[in-house]
């Protein structure tokens, strides 16, 4: 039997090992899919917090869709280290889901995926003709350049000693409709074969669609362009939202009106986008475009409007506060929520950070009551509170996070503790009318100052 029929028919019987590298967002809910799909799962992670978690079986990222679902420590088929060289010998195929962040001058840092490729490298066996395959979002060209070279230092050799691939991961954590097992999934490899292994790998981990795209390059760039079309449809609803309040024109009714058409793709604006992706990802296109000497002229746009959304939003809040005559220095906003996405408490990349730097920089003070985050979870430079035991008196709230404990909240409760009843909507989800009704003075991104005294 030739080696892709062998390694077919350990995949169908479910004897091949699956290492993880990575076991952050990405990587414990496909640890634990492939685990649940029937096969033998070796996990590894540089953080010993994130090791010794998952062998207490506690969950190391706060994601709701791991909660209760991490296997025990003793069972054969599920092993945590923070050892790559322990897992390599023991695996079939390695998944790296290492973090692809970028730098202070918004560069892509590839150090992660050339340490883990390294890592790799280091503890494969000769011959062996290992799968790693990259799930990390990166832009066109980053496997081969960042993990050809190490092999060829190592006297490696890609299609005899390691099999190279891209699959990029696409869930979307905390939507249980978006699991790990639930997203259509593409491979690219040079080797035909190899891409079909792995499809019929990953067919045992998702119920949609799988697919053999051709060479990694094309998977990689698939990926980095899903998060950068999201990155400049959002642009341009921030965009609106900045224009029509000026021609006094609420946002909202021109989407309302304009979504009627068969063809109109609605997007709601907010006060900017957070997360480990859409506000990243689009960097790593750029510098590829830049590398070959092609302007990323709209991407380059998008990015700097979502970019100065919290900048626009501390604007219209200072003059929400003026306009009620609140002097500057004395400006007490509560923001609901802080974390970047509703349901869960994930402070990557929040808008609320430089939200609240902005503000705070107008002399106005910002407290931040999260029920997903701690007070550890939050910068120093802002108070954490829950208002409905805490003493405190804001001049308004403002809601950065769409979370259901927001949606649901006792209002007049909350009204109670602040000095007006104030509320500005940076994701426009609230019923402002029914606010209003009751006594709010309503704002909202995206709609004109209109009720203010
Ligand atoms: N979070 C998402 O929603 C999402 C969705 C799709 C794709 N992605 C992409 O997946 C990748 C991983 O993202 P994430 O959100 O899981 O990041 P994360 O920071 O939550 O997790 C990465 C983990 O890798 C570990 N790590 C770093 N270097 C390592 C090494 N050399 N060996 C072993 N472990 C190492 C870290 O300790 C961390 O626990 C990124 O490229 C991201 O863009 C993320």
């Amino acid at each position: 039997m030739g080696w892709n029929e062998a390694f077919t028919k350990s995949v169908e019987e479910r004897s091949i090992s699956i290492g993880i590298i990575g076991l952050g967002y990405v990587g414990l809910p496909t640890a634990i899919g492939f685990f649940d799909a029937g096969f033998t799962v070796w996990g590894v992670d540089i953080s010993e917090r994130t090791v010794s978690y998952i062998n207490a079986q506690k969950n190391p990222t706060g994601d709701p869709e791991v909660e209760g679902l991490i296997p025990h420590a003793s069972d054969p088929r599920w092993n945590i280290t923070t050892k790559t060289q322990e897992a390599v010998p023991h695996c079939d195929v390695i998944l790296v889901t290492v973090p692809t962040p970028i730098t202070e001058d918004l560069k892509p840092d590839l150090s992660y995926v050339r340490n883990a490729g390294c890592d790799v490298f280091n503890a494969v066996e000769r011959g062996s003709r290992t799968i790693v395959v990259l799930e990390s979002t990166v832009y066109p060209g980053v496997t081969a350049q960042t993990w050809l070279p190490e092999l060829e230092k190592r006297g490696l050799v890609n299609g005899v000693d390691v099999e190279l691939a891209y699959c990029p991961e696409r869930f979307n954590p905390g939507d249980p409709a978006h699991g790990v097992r639930q997203v259509a999934r593409v491979v690219g490899c040079s080797s035909e074969e190899v891409g079909q292994d792995l499809v019929a790998m990953y067919r045992h981990l998702t119920s949609e669609d799988v697919r053999y795209v051709g060479k990694i390059e094309v998977a990689e760039a698939s990926k980095v362009i899903e998060n950068v079309q999201r990155d400049i449809n959002i642009a341009l609803v921030n965009e609106l939202a900045r224009i029509f309040p000026e021609l006094d024109l609420d946002v909202e009714d021109v989407l309302d009106a304009a979504s009627t058409k068969w063809n109109f793709h609605r997007y709601t604006p907010g006060v900017g986008v957070g997360g480990h992706c859409i506000p990243v990802d689009p960097y790593y296109m750029m510098q590829r475009a830049q590398d070959v000497g092609v302007p990323a002229e709209l991407i380059t746009a998008a990015r700097a409007v979502n970019r100065t959304m919290p900048q626009h939003v501390a604007q219209v809040i200072e003059k929400i506060l003026y306009t009620n005559h609140i002097p500057a220095g004395q400006g007490r906003v509560l923001f609901l929520g802080w974390s970047y996405k509703p349901g869960v408490g994930d402070p990557r990349e929040t808008p609320a950070e430089p939200l609240a730097k902005a503000l705070q920089s107008r002399n106005i003070h910002v407290s931040v009551w999260d029920p997903h985050l701690g007070e550890q979870d939050l910068p120093d430079f802002v108070q954490s509170v829950n208002p409905m035991y805490d003493e405190h008196t804001s001049d308004i709230a403002v809601l950065i996070t769409a979370h259901q404990e927001f949606l649901n909240l006792d209002w007049e409760a909350l009204g109670a503790t602040m000095k007006a009843k104030r509320v500005y909507d940076g994701r426009r989800v609230l019923d402002l009318d029914r606010l209003a009704s009751s006594g709010w003075e309503t704002f909202a991104v995206g709609m004109p100052i209109r009720n203010s005294m």
